[in-house]
């Protein structure tokens, strides 16, 4: 129903993104686009990039006068350290010579890459293997956050771990305090940790990783379904993680900690119902807010698990495109830490599932049409005594 796709390099004239399947009449504003863009900017740990970039996302079709028109919605982000880059990155062919990137870096796309698409030219890989494509899914993320947000669906991220430091795990998390945060952490107490984990990496010429949580409230019970592999709400959101730039773990709810636990304490008890208009509620909400490839109508809990960034200050040995021979891995400017970005990119990814999912249980072509359908539908979900 809801479908993306980005292009751009990352030192190219900018990012382009189209976004297809919003319906509609929902309300949308570059400056509501624009908050996502920053909070993806911020963070501890990152390099002298995002000080360059002031990321603004500009619609140029499938908004009028402040609503969607349910037309495909494209969007450009400018690239402001293109200027910088300009016969580098040229379009068209330029009479300089250029000089190559030949040593490889090992845990980025440049190996597999280059012998892929047959260049003997790292940058041609590299340009878009780039993290930089990421702010071109939070502007199409922050589009269907928006229409998840007429439903009364929230998301929001926060650090768990950054550098083998750990937050401790609570239930009840200020959503704002982890907005202020540097680490964007909802435990003040391993704050500090957190950034000296990070100044310490930086220090030695290294990077950090960490894990982080992606959380949606508000969810209606059923998106997503259990008759097909590739319908599953669950499978749909790990994919969705697993494709951001250095994920190499995803889990929902207590994910691998259940596994050593009986059933008795894994699964979430259904309480009475009591309350018609909150029908369904649980005692916990272990499953992370999923059930048979559908929501249960509780919290969705993600967790994603981001690896230390592979371009190294103090680079490991690597070997040359060209030679074969031991060089030392090609290093360029880079952050130390991406944990706090990455949560917000998470948000995007999740946003997009969920919309999709959405849409294909209550897409009507207008918001109208969807409210209408969403709340038939939320009339029908209480004990079956009550239906009508
Ligand atoms: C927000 C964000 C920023 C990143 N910044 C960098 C960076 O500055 N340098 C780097 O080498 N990798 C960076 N990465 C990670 C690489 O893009 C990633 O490791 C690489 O594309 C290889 O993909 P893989 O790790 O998923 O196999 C970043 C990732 C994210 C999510």
């Amino acid at each position: 129903m809801i479908r993306f796709l980005t292009a751009g390099e990352s030192h190219g004239e900018g990012l382009v993104v189209l976004l297809e399947g919003m319906p509609a009449g929902l309300e949308i504003s570059e400056n509501y686009i624009g908050i996502e863009m920053t909070r993806r900017q911020k963070g501890y740990g990152r390099g002298g990039r995002m000080e360059i970039e002031q990321d603004m996302a500009h619609i140029v079709s499938g908004v009028r006068h402040g609503r969607t028109l349910g037309s495909p919605i494209s969007m450009t982000i400018e690239n402001k350290d293109w200027v910088n880059w300009t016969d580098i990155m040229s379009v068209e062919p330029v009479a300089e010579t250029i000089e190559r990137i030949t040593r490889l870096r090992p845990g980025h796309a440049d190996l597999p890459g280059t012998m892929k698409y047959g260049y003997s030219d790292v940058r041609n890989v590299l340009e878009r293997a780039s993290a930089r494509e990421t702010a071109a899914r939070v502007a199409a993320g922050a589009i269907a956050r928006r229409l998840l947000e007429e439903f009364g669906i929230n998301l929001h991220s926060h650090s768990l771990s950054i550098g083998g430091v750990w937050a401790s795990n609570s239930a009840n998390i200020d959503w704002d305090k982890v907005e202020k945060s540097p680490v964007r952490c909802a435990d003040s107490a391993v704050e500090a940790d957190m950034m000296k984990a990070i100044d310490d990496a930086k220090e030695a010429g290294d990077t950090v990783g960490g894990v982080i949580e992606v959380v949606a409230e508000g969810l209606p019970i059923g998106l997503g379904s259990h008759v097909q592999w590739d319908r599953k709400i669950d499978g749909r959101i790990a994919q969705s993680l697993m494709s951001i730039p250095a994920c190499k773990a995803v889990s929902i709810g207590d994910g691998w900690e259940s596994v050593n636990l009986r059933g008795s304490e894994v699964h979430d008890v259904i309480e009475p119902v009591e309350d018609l208009s909150h029908p369904w509620q649980r005692q916990t909400n272990r499953s992370g807010g999923t059930e048979g490839g559908m929501t249960s109508g509780m919290p969705l809990v993600a967790r994603f698990a981001i690896k230390p960034i592979s371009t190294l200050r103090n680079p490991l040995p690597s070997v040359d495109l060209d030679t074969g021979a031991l060089v030392q891995a090609h290093y360029e400017r880079s952050d130390v830490c991406q944990v706090p970005p990455a949560g917000v990119i998470g948000e995007a990814m999740v946003a997009l599932v969920l919309a999709d999912a959405f849409m294909e249980k209550f897409g009507g072509d207008s918001i109208e049409e969807t409210r209408a359908n969403y709340r038939n539908y939320m009339g029908t979900v209480g004990p079956r005594k009550f239906k009508k």
